[in-house]
């Protein structure tokens, strides 16, 4: 069985220095990549910074026979962190956007610093670092972009509504820039990740942690990562050893004679919320004009009894 090379690719991975990041960036080391290593070396709260853990990775990933290089620049400045894979090796082909940090607080008790720096690391970090790779990805006809999004931003978490709403945005992002790219084979992803980290350790129990290695994240990372890869703009959630894919969700749906009033709505409000036997799996803005243009046909099916129209399969 052929193993999964990077021989000749530049990887960039943000907020290496730690976690997941880091194991990352040891498995690109080992696998022919040449490696930059950022990481701004704070506080899992977002405070002060330091070399010391891009370092180390630099100098593990060397000692291993690899090439890498450190960059210390926070992910807010993107076009720093790319400027050090083009200077040093003269390409950028993966953008693995990881670097992360938590301001947990309930919403009530959220201070607009919580809020913004949450939003400055992870949303903002991401588009920076994209907006920096991106010209080269398009001029090379290549590109490779592993955003990290997170379960509790797909289905939020009591105390997190900056970080939900963050990682919710980086998956957005995911989508659209997964349609631009798509001519030039760059290829982008989100994965909602779950691994024993500084960020899980003192929520998760010992247990349940020794379980979460952040080695067990690494194969989809890679897999997704790879040349090989035809995958884009899908979300992943993972941990442990389990892999799985999400997607949207439609229900069957109420189309309304026009006019219609509240009460309409609020009478036949299982139709409109609920979901019955039917489902759609929507894939594109566009799929709901389908509907919309088959509104005679659709009703009618509807005082039928029978499924709806539309291209969205059904399972
Ligand atoms: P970690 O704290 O071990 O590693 C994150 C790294 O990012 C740290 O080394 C930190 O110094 C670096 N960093 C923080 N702000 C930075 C900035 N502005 N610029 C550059 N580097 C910066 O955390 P972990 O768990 O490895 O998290 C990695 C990513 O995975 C994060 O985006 C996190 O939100 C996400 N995630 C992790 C989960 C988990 O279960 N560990 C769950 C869901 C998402």
């Amino acid at each position: 069985m052929s193993q999964l090379r990077f021989d000749g690719k530049v990887v960039v991975i943000t907020g290496a220095g730690n976690g997941l990041g880091k194991e990352y960036a040891l498995f690109f080391g080992k696998r022919g990549a040449k490696v930059v290593v950022n990481d701004l070396g704070g506080s899992m709260k977002g405070t002060g910074a330091s070399s010391s853990a891009a370092d180390k990775v630099v100098e593990e990933i060397k000692a291993a026979g690899g090439m890498a290089v450190a960059n210390y620049d926070s992910v807010e400045f993107g076009e720093r962190v790319i400027d050090t894979a083009i200077k040093t090796f003269g390409k950028i082909d993966i953008l693995i956007n990881n670097a992360g940090i938590l301001r947990d607080v309930s919403f009530e008790k959220m201070k607009d610093e919580d809020w913004d720096l949450i939003y400055r690391v992870h949303l903002k970090g991401t588009y920076s670092c994209t907006k920096a790779a991106w010209p080269y990805m398009r001029e090379q006809k290549y590109g490779r972009i592993i955003n990290t999004s997170s379960a509790s931003g797909v289905y939020g978490v009591f105390g997190q509504t900056n970080y939900c709403a963050a990682k919710m945005g980086i998956h957005g992002l995911t989508l659209a820039l997964a349609r631009e790219g798509l001519k030039r084979n760059i290829l982008v992803n989100s994965i909602c990740p779950v691994a024993a980290s500084r960020l899980t350790e003192t929520v998760m129990s010992k247990e349940l942690l020794s379980n979460l290695k952040p080695e067990y994240v690494v194969p989809l990372v890679a897999v997704l990562g790879h040349e090989e890869s035809k995958e884009t703009g899908a979300i992943y959630e993972l941990g442990a050893g389990y892999i799985s894919k999400l997607r949207w969700q439609r229900n069957q749906g109420y189309f309304f004679d026009t006019p219609f009033t509240p009460e309409d709505v609020r009478d036949k409000w299982e139709q409109v919320a609920g979901f019955g036997d039917t489902v759609y799996y929507p894939q594109t803005s566009s799929e709901i004009f389908e509907i919309f243009f088959n509104k005679e046909d659709f009703i009618k099916q509807q005082k039928e009894g029978k499924t709806t129209t539309g291209q969205a399969q059904q399972s």
